[in-house]
Parts: structure tokens; sequence; C-alpha cells
């Protein structure tokens, strides 16, 4: 694994150096980790659409929970046995097509894509929504009748909307920041279970 430590944050940080020490390609698995534990997203023979994917992690970690991944990403990413990969914007149709070539449907759609980040957290929640509506516009036609969803997002502006949009499609909905999510990142992540048709709110809360 070839993890360093660019930051100084990086350094003092509890998840890069259990990542390292525990054979995940980026401190990022123990959010999807610890998202898993809490609200049950991804079973044995399930298909994995996770999107954003390089280095790897959230990959590794649906494989370890005995799924089979389509992976999708900008950049290059070492092979993962279980994970097919496909280099690609997520959102090009180009990309689309390469999917539907090797799978048309999914139990559960991921997305960890971030723009590169820039600290303001106006510029930065702007360039990840359109990540966000890639991906959302991706679940909505890859996944299965009552398939999980887990998108990131950088808080701003555009959150209720979109989450308003989202809660529309899904049975259980959830904005959740996970532990292992830096104290001080805008980032949280929607969750979405029992996708299709349109259900009254029954759990929607945010924490
Ligand atoms: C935080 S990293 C994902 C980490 C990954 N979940 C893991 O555990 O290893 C964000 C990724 O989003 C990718 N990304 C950003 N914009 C993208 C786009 N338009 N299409 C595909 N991937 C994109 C970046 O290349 C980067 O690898």
């Amino acid at each position: 694994m070839s993890m360093k430590p660019r930051r100084v944050e990086d350094r003092q940080d509890h998840y890069y150096w259990k990542a390292k020490k525990e054979g995940y390609r980026s401190r990022a698995a123990y959010k999807l980790l610890q998202m898993d534990r809490k609200f049950g997203i991804i079973r044995k023979g399930y298909w994995v659409l996770d999107l954003g994917a390089s280095p790897g992690g959230w990959s590794q970690v649906a494989v370890e929970l005995g799924a089979s991944v389509v992976a999708v990403d900008l950049a290059p990413m070492k092979p993962i046995d279980g994970v097919v990969f496909i280099q690609g914007d997520i959102t090009s149709k180009e990309t689309r097509e390469m999917i539907r070539g090797v799978r048309e449907k999914f139990d559960v759609v991921i997305c960890d894509a971030s723009p590169k980040i820039t600290g303001h957290w106006d510029i930065d929640h702007y360039r990840s929504v359109e990540l966000v509506e890639a991906a959302f516009s991706m679940a909505r036609e890859f996944l299965k009748p009552g398939g999980s969803f887990v998108v990131k997002m950088f808080q701003g502006q555009e959150t209720p909307r979109l989450y308003s949009e989202f809660k529309k499609h899904f049975r259980f909905k959830k904005l959740h920041s996970p532990p292992a999510s830096r104290k001080r990142s805008s980032e949280i992540y929607f969750i979405g279970k029992g996708f299709g048709g349109k259900f009254r709110p029954k759990r929607d809360d945010t924490d």
C-alpha cells in the first residue's frame, strides 16, 4: 500500500494509521464500514456500483462484505479481486454506457467522489453538487427496486434542495456524518434505503 502522510493532519490522524496497519487503501474505508454497521447497507451476494472509487478503500470494504463491485473513477485504480474497474468521468454518457456494458442493475450505489478541495466551503459545495447530481441520476438508472444509495456531499445552500429530491425516492432516508469524517469537514452522507416509488416519510432525521 502506498499511503504517504502528506499533511500534518494526516500524520496525526488515527484513521490514517489504522488504514495503513489494516491494509486499507484509504482512511475513507472506515466511513463506509461505520455507515454499514449502523445502517446495514451491503450484504453477501450484492452487486455494488462504487462511484469515485480510487484508490479503492470503499471497494475493498464492499468486497470484504461479500459483494461484487463495479468501480468508476477519473483516476486509475490498482486491481482488487472481485472489482471490475472503469476509468471514466461519472458525469459522462460514455461512462454510463461502459457501466451498462458490465451490468444493468445493482443492489447498492455508493459515491464518495470529491472535487479537488479548495478549503472554501462555498466553492467546494458547488463543485460537489454536480457530482452528487450525477450519482443520483446513476442511482435512478441502475438501482434495483428496494436498493440502497450512499452519496457524499459538501454541505451548502443546495443541500436542502438535493435532500428533499432524494427523499422522494427512498423508504428510509438519513443525512449522516460517520465518526471517521474529519471534525472540521463540511462533508455529509445521504443514505437512502428502499429505492422506488414515492413513500410517506417514516424516518427522516439528521445527525
Ligand atoms: C475521496 S476520493 C474517494 C476515496 C474512495 N472512496 C476510497 O475509499 O478509496 C474521491 C475520488 O473522486 C474522484 N472523482 C472526482 N470527480 C470525479 C468524476 N467526475 N468522475 C469520477 N471520479 C471522480 C477522484 O478522482 C477521487 O479519486
